[in-house]
């Protein structure tokens, strides 16, 4: 049986990627810092799971990840831990530059460490992935080539800065000590359990309870859109058949716009949730200033991963978003639980509203309410 030290495990990507190791007789060992973003609830379903192990602690800590290497003896690491959110580093990048940045080089160092003492055998074997995303290519014009593993890096916002930082020590520790790492670079995911800080799971959670849905600037901003389950299956393919040193992009073929994903999303719910008296959702459609330096358009170009690992994605954009909305509609308990009251505070700052009340009852939020608020917050 295989051993993967997962960190991030217990975020969006990670803990789907945790769960889908189940039936693939994997033992994982977890390591999570449980952040505002990280949740033992998105485990559940590993719950007394002999071959699960969880273990709270940052990736930063060297001596705890010694520790865990050693004990463990991974066949390989498998890194998502990060802050992930855009906003969130605009409004405080502090975080993003100590996880993403000095976190990662800390990681790089304990495996390499452990990795120089495997045998021989294991150590060819031994893979180090680094789970990166579309963002540190900066933005494509409206009508440019997609983005592939050549386009040079040109990070736009404190988040994709610091991912492209911890991109370029990876490389270096390949290049440099040989250390058997691989890339990845990502779309736009969404699935279950995603933190409702994000696009998708913060409109269908809005709609849901009719209150405004917060579209930056005109809307038009494209994003290539690719289901969580369809990225861990591409990450799974890059640890058994990837090549180290290489980098591998990974998307949806899918580009949108974000009103259309936002209008998709309120007709789905119009469908789905019958009763809502919230019907049209897209009524609820609020547009609020934009994002500072908000990239325009990304688009991946998937091609190699297609070619080299025969990989390509399943989900289709309807049936993604479907199985989506039906996850967040049946898992109340869940949602309630990720809204604490920090959660609560970062919505009042962001939307620029004195409290999140103001956006828990649409009727006192109107639509010029929401966008002054926001303006006078300088958003
Ligand atoms: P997430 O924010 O949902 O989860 C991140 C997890 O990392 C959380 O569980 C958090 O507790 C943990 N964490 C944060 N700091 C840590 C630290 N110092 N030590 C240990 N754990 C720590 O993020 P996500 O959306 O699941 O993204 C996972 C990875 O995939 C990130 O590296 C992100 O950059 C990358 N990515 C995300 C997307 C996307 O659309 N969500 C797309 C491409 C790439
Ligand atoms: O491209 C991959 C990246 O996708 C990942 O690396 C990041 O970790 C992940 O957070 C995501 O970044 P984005 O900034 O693209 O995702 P977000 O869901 O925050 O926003 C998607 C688009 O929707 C973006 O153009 C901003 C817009 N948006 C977002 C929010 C939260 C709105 O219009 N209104 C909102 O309230």
């Amino acid at each position: 049986m295989k051993t993967i030290l997962v960190t991030g495990g217990a975020g969006f990507i990670g803990s789907n990627f945790v769960l889908g190791e189940k039936s693939r007789e994997t033992r994982v060992v977890n390591l999570d810092l449980l952040t505002y973003a990280g949740n033992l609830l998105n485990l559940q379903e590993r719950d007394g799971d002999p071959d699960h192990v969880f273990a709270k602690g940052d990736i930063g800590d060297r001596p705890f990840v010694r520790k865990l290497l050693d004990d463990n003896r991974p066949d390989a690491v498998i890194n998502f831990a990060a802050e992930s959110h855009v906003d969130r580093s605009i409004d405080s990048p502090e975080s993003f530059i100590q996880t993403n940045i000095v976190g990662t080089y800390h990681l790089l160092e304990e495996t390499l460490a452990f990795w120089k003492n495997l045998p021989a055998d294991r150590k060819d074997r031994f893979r180090f992935l680094h789970v990166s995303t579309d963002e540190v290519y900066g933005s494509l014009g409206p009508a440019g080539p997609a983005f592939t593993e050549n386009t040079p890096y040109a990070p736009n916002s404190p988040y994709a800065a610091s991912k492209a930082a911890s991109d370029h020590l990876v490389r270096a520790y390949h290049h440099t000590f040989g250390l058997p790492a691989i890339i990845t670079n990502c779309s736009n995911n969404y699935g279950p359990r995603q933190f409702p800080e994000k696009l998708t799971p913060l409109m269908i959670l809005n709609a849901i309870e009719g209150k405004p849905l917060p579209v930056y600037g005109d809307g038009l901003n494209i994003r290539d859109w690719l289901y969580v389950e369809d990225h861990c299956e591409a990450l799974r393919m890059v640890l058994e058949k990837g090549k180290p040193g290489e980098t591998y992009n990974i998307g949806g073929c899918c580009e949108k716009t974000n009103i259309e994903i936002v209008n998709t999303l309120c007709s789905l719910l119009d469908e789905m949730a019958p009763e809502s008296p919230y019907s049209p959702h897209s009524s609820l459609v609020t547009f609020v200033n934009d994002r500072l330096g908000h990239d325009r358009r990304y688009a991946v170009d998937c091609s190699r991963i297609g070619r080299e690992l025969g990989w390509r994605a399943k989900e289709t954009f309807e049936s993604g978003l479907r199985k989506t909305i039906r996850w967040y509609l049946d898992n109340t308990q869940w949602v309630q639980s990720v809204r604490s009251g920090a959660y609560r505070d970062w919505i009042a700052r962001q939307y620029g509203v004195a409290d999140a009340n103001a956006l828990q009852t649409a009727p006192d939020c109107s639509a010029n309410k929401l966008q002054s608020a926001s303006r006078s917050q300088g958003l």
